[in-house]
C-alpha cells in the first residue's frame, strides 16, 4: 500500500515539474515559435516518463520503490526527485485548499451563468476547431459565468462607494466562435449599466477579425469610459498602430504606461495600464500625480466624465494589467485594485486538484480569482474565451464589481 502511495506521489511530482516549467516558459516573451517547440517537447517528456515509470512498476517483478531506486541508479535519481516534488506539491495543494484564506475584503459574491449556445439563433461554435472542441464532453466554452463581487477595500472613500466596475478579459477574437458569442456578452455588460468597463488583454487573435472590433467593443456602454491594455496574443495582429487605432475610434482608451483621471462623485479615479513583457511602455510610469496631461486626456476622452475639478481627497489607483505576474511592480505605485487577465484560470480544472497549466510565473497560483496583497486587491479574471475553445470545469467570465467603503 504504502509503496502505491509513494508510486502515487512520483506520478504527481513528475506532472508538477513539467508542469511548472511549462507556465515558466509561457510567462515570458519568448518567441512564439521557441514556446510552441518547448511545449512539444514537454507533453512529449511527460507521456515519456509515464511509460518509463510504468515500466519499471509492472516489468521488474516488484513495485518495492526502494528495491527500484537501489537498482537503478539514474531512474532512483529521477524518481526521488519526483517523490520530493511530489510531496511538496500535495503540501502546498493542502494548504491553499484548506488553510489560506478568501479575502474578508470579497464582502460578497453571487454567480449567474448564461448559456450563451442556447440563447442566440445561430451556433457559437463555428470554426473547424471550435466545432471539434465542442463535441468534448464537458466542455463548457458557451455558459458564461457573470460574477458579481461586492469589494470592500481601505482605498475606497464614501462618495466612491457602489461605483461599479465591469472587468472584461482574454476575448480572443479568433473567428473560432461566432460573433453573435461577443454581442450576446456585450448586451449583458449593458445591463450592468457600469460606470467603468475595464478590459485586460487577449483582445483579438486573428487579422480576419479586424473588422469585428467595432461591432464587439464599440458596442461596450459605460458612464465613464472604455479602457484597455493589449496581452500576448493581440501581438499576432502585426500592425499594432492600426489596432490601437481601431481600438480608439471604437471609443477605447488606451492606458498602457500613462494615467488617466477621471473625476467621479468629486474623487480621482486614476487609472493606469502594464502590458509588460510583451509590449513596452509601462517601464516609463512616473508615481501618480495629478497633471495638466491628466485633465487634456479627460476632455480628449468624454463621455460624461465629470469636469476636472481640483480637490483634496485621495484618489483611487486601479491598474489594468495582462498578466498577474506584474503584481510586485504594482505594489511599489501602491494601486488600491489590479485587475488582470491571461490565465484564463487554467482552462481545465481538475475536480479538488484545480488548474494545473496557467503561464505565469506564480504557476496556478494567481490562476484566477480575487487576491489581496497587503493594501492592494488583485483581481485575475478567467477570461471570456481563449485561442482554444476548451474549457472544462472553468467557465468564461465577466466580472461586475460593486466598490463599497470599509473602515480600517
Ligand atoms: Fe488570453
Amino acid at each position: 500500500m504504502m509503496d502505491y502511495m509513494l508510486w502515487a506521489l512520483m506520478f504527481v511530482g513528475h506532472l508538477a515539474i513539467w508542469c511548472v516549467i511549462f507556465n515558466r516558459i509561457h510567462a515570458t516573451a519568448l518567441p512564439r515559435w521557441f514556446r510552441k517547440l518547448t511545449e512539444k517537447l514537454i507533453v512529449v517528456a511527460v507521456l515519456i516518463g509515464f511509460v518509463w515509470f510504468a515500466y519499471l512498476m509492472f516489468f521488474n517483478g516488484t513495485i518495492s520503490v526502494e528495491t527500484i531506486v537501489n537498482r537503478f541508479f539514474f531512474s532512483g535519481v529521477y524518481l526521488s526527485t519526483n517523490l520530493l516534488a511530489g510531496v511538496y506539491f500535495a503540501l502546498r495543494w493542502g494548504y491553499r485548499k484548506f488553510i489560506a484564506e478568501r479575502p474578508a475584503e470579497l464582502s460578497a459574491s453571487a454567480t449567474e451563468v448564461i448559456d450563451v449556445r442556447q440563447l442566440n439563433d445561430n451556433p457559437i461554435y463555428v470554426g473547424p476547431l471550435a466545432k471539434a472542441l465542442e463535441l468534448v464532453p464537458g466542455n463548457q466554452s458557451h455558459l458564461v459565468a457573470i460574477e458579481r463581487k461586492t469589494l470592500a477595500l481601505p482605498g475606497v472613500c464614501e462618495s466612491l462607494s457602489g461605483l461599479k466596475i465591469c472587468h472584461l478579459s482574454d476575448f480572443h477574437l479568433t473567428g473560432q466562435l461566432d460573433i453573435g458569442y461577443y454581442t450576446r456578452i456585450v448586451e449583458e455588460v449593458n445591463q450592468f449599466d457600469a460606470d467603468l468597463v475595464l478590459i485586460t488583454g487577449d483582445l483579438i487573435d486573428e487579422h480576419e477579425c479586424l473588422n469585428w472590433i467595432d461591432k464587439v467593443f464599440g458596442g461596450l456602454q459605460s458612464k465613464h469610459g472604455v479602457f484597455y491594455v493589449l496581452g500576448n496574443h493581440d501581438k499576432r495582429i502585426k500592425n499594432e498602430p492600426l489596432l490601437r487605432k481601431m481600438l480608439s475610434d471604437s471609443g477605447l482608451i488606451a492606458v498602457n504606461g500613462r494615467w488617466v483621471t477621471q473625476g467621479i462623485n468629486g474623487v480621482d479615479v486614476a487609472i493606469a495600464g502594464n502590458e509588460l513583457p510583451w509590449f513596452g511602455g509601462a517601464e516609463k510610469l512616473q508615481p501618480y500625480s495629478k497633471s495638466v496631461d491628466d485633465v487634456d486626456i479627460e476632455l480628449e476622452s468624454g463621455g460624461g466624465t465629470e469636469p476636472a475639478v481640483p480637490n483634496h481627497s485621495r484618489p483611487f489607483k486601479i491598474l489594468l494589467s495582462h498578466a498577474p505576474d506584474q503584481l510586485k511592480w504594482a505594489q511599489g505605485f501602491e494601486f488600491d485594485l489590479m485587475l488582470a487577465g491571461h490565465t484564463h484560470g487554467g482552462q481545465i480544472q481538475i475536480p479538488l486538484v484545480g488548474p494545473i497549466v496557467a503561464p505565469s510565473r506564480y504557476g496556478v497560483k494567481y490562476a484566477s480569482g480575487t487576491f489581496m496583497m497587503e493594501k492592494m486587491l488583485m483581481h485575475v479574471s478567467r477570461g471570456i474565451a481563449g485561442d482554444k475553445c476548451i474549457r472544462i470545469n472553468c467557465l468564461p467570465e465577466v466580472g461586475f464589481f460593486t466598490l463599497t467603503a470599509v473602515d480600517r
